[in-house]
């Protein structure tokens, strides 16, 4: 069955908007996605008919909010294949939950310890290690790429060892599209470093379908809701059961406590123990209602539009005299980034903008990345499910006329 894409637009209220005087063209779905009228209604029959904290009151609208927020989890546990819905924590976003996660080791971590990331990190998955090492005296070890942007499998696999305690990487870059081979990696490090607790940055896996916590084998898998045609501001830290049940708690406060004397305090159970304060509760309905979205969706067509999409931008790019693509992985998802010889990537973007075609610029949250690659930060197309091959053409089209202005 092949994606009904213009049926699909059709559900997203802000694609027929114009920018600049010109229809939409948004390409920078690795940043975020767009939402659908579902999401949107979602978090508007929320707020006019159910708003009210959770698990707090003796009242009808708070058990209706308690009952939709928690019937959230289960959607979401259901979608990645959770063992329980007790693995399911809500955080604000990836960043949040690779905080919680590195934050406990960082507790745990102490000299002589090693944890391994990659050189595919975004700085949430980079920064956050190199901190939590920096003060326990561990080592952090960072596995190379290629120049194609394709992880090293035998140099990561060197790096594991016996005093490999933790290794953290990302099942797709945001700055290059490449997509780790995880399951097999995941493989590597349970034979090679049997002690080592194993984080995936998911941030720009989950939107493109299939993702199995169970079959893939991490420790933790960490996502946003806003990549996932959801609301900002919510995410998920998943975690085996085991692992989470005494994971050192984060924020200590209300909702995440057993009980509490004036000296001292104990922690409740999962999943509460993991989120204090009142949570952004509309957030986490929205998000449901994207997971519910997304999931009617013919994944193997959701994946098959996205190649399309990236073969024919490859295809078009290759026309185009002083365009460098930037990562050439073979396994990759619809992300297009590159530089266009003589141009910095900031004017490039702004001249496709005054067309209306939205990519990102910069250094993409991967400093060392750009470095490794020899590069100041690169323009990025990034491709959605909603995407024609039309707003492919005219990224070209107008990548064109910009390469004239820049002459
Ligand atoms: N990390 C997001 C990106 O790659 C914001 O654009």
């Amino acid at each position: 069955m092949s994606l009904d894409v213009q049926a699909l637009r059709q559900e997203f209220p802000i694609l027929s908007r114009e920018v600049h005087g010109k229809p939409l063209v948004y390409l920078d779905n690795a940043a975020t996605t767009q939402k659908p009228q579902v999401v949107i209604d979602a978090l508007v029959n929320y707020y006019s008919q159910s708003n009210s904290n959770v698990h707090r009151g003796a009242h009808f609208l708070s058990d209706e909010a308690t009952r939709l927020y928690e019937d959230s989890r289960t959607v979401v546990a259901n979608f990645i294949n959770a063992n329980a819905r007790e693995e399911v924590i809500w955080t604000s976003g990836t960043t949040e939950g690779i905080n919680i996660v590195s934050k406990g080791m960082a507790q745990r971590l102490k000299a002589g310890d090693q944890v391994v990331v990659t050189e595919l990190e975004h700085h949430a998955n980079l920064v956050t290690w190199q901190q939590a090492c920096k003060h326990s005296g561990a080592t952090l070890h960072v596995a190379p790429i290629d120049d194609n942007g394709t992880l090293d499998r035998e140099a990561f696999t060197e790096l594991l060892n016996k005093n490999t305690v933790f290794v953290a990487m990302p099942h797709v870059s945001n700055a290059l599209g490449t997509v780790n081979p995880i399951v097999d990696l995941i493989r590597q490090v349970r034979t090679h470093a049997p002690k080592a607790l194993v984080l995936i940055d998911g941030a720009q896996g989950i939107a493109h379908g299939n993702v199995d916590v169970r079959a893939i084998g991490c420790d933790f898998y960490v996502f946003s809701g806003h990549k996932l045609f959801g609301p900002t501001g919510v995410g998920v830290l998943w975690g085996k059961q085991a692992v989470l049940e005494d994971w050192p708690v984060w924020l200590t406060g209300g909702e995440m406590i057993a009980s509490v004397s004036y000296q001292d305090a104990t922690w409740g159970a999962l999943p509460n123990r993991l989120e204090a304060g009142t949570p952004n509760i509309a957030g986490v309905i929205g998000l449901a209602a994207a997971v519910r979205w997304f999931q009617q969706l013919d994944m193997q067509a959701v994946q098959a539009h996205e190649k399309a999409l990236l073969e024919r931008a490859i295809e078009l790019g290759a026309e185009i005299e002083g365009l460098r693509l930037i990562g050439n992985a073979k396994d990759k998802i619809g992300v297009y980034s590159f530089i266009l010889e003589g141009s910095h990537p900031a004017d490039v973007g702004f001249l496709l903008d005054r067309q209306g075609i939205a990519i990102r610029t910069g250094d993409h949250c991967a400093q060392p990345l750009m470095e490794r690659l020899g590069v100041p930060g690169t323009a990025r197309a990034s491709f959605s499910i909603y995407n024609t091959l039309e707003e492919v053409e005219q990224l070209f089209v107008g990548l064109k006329k910009a390469q004239t202005m820049l002459a």
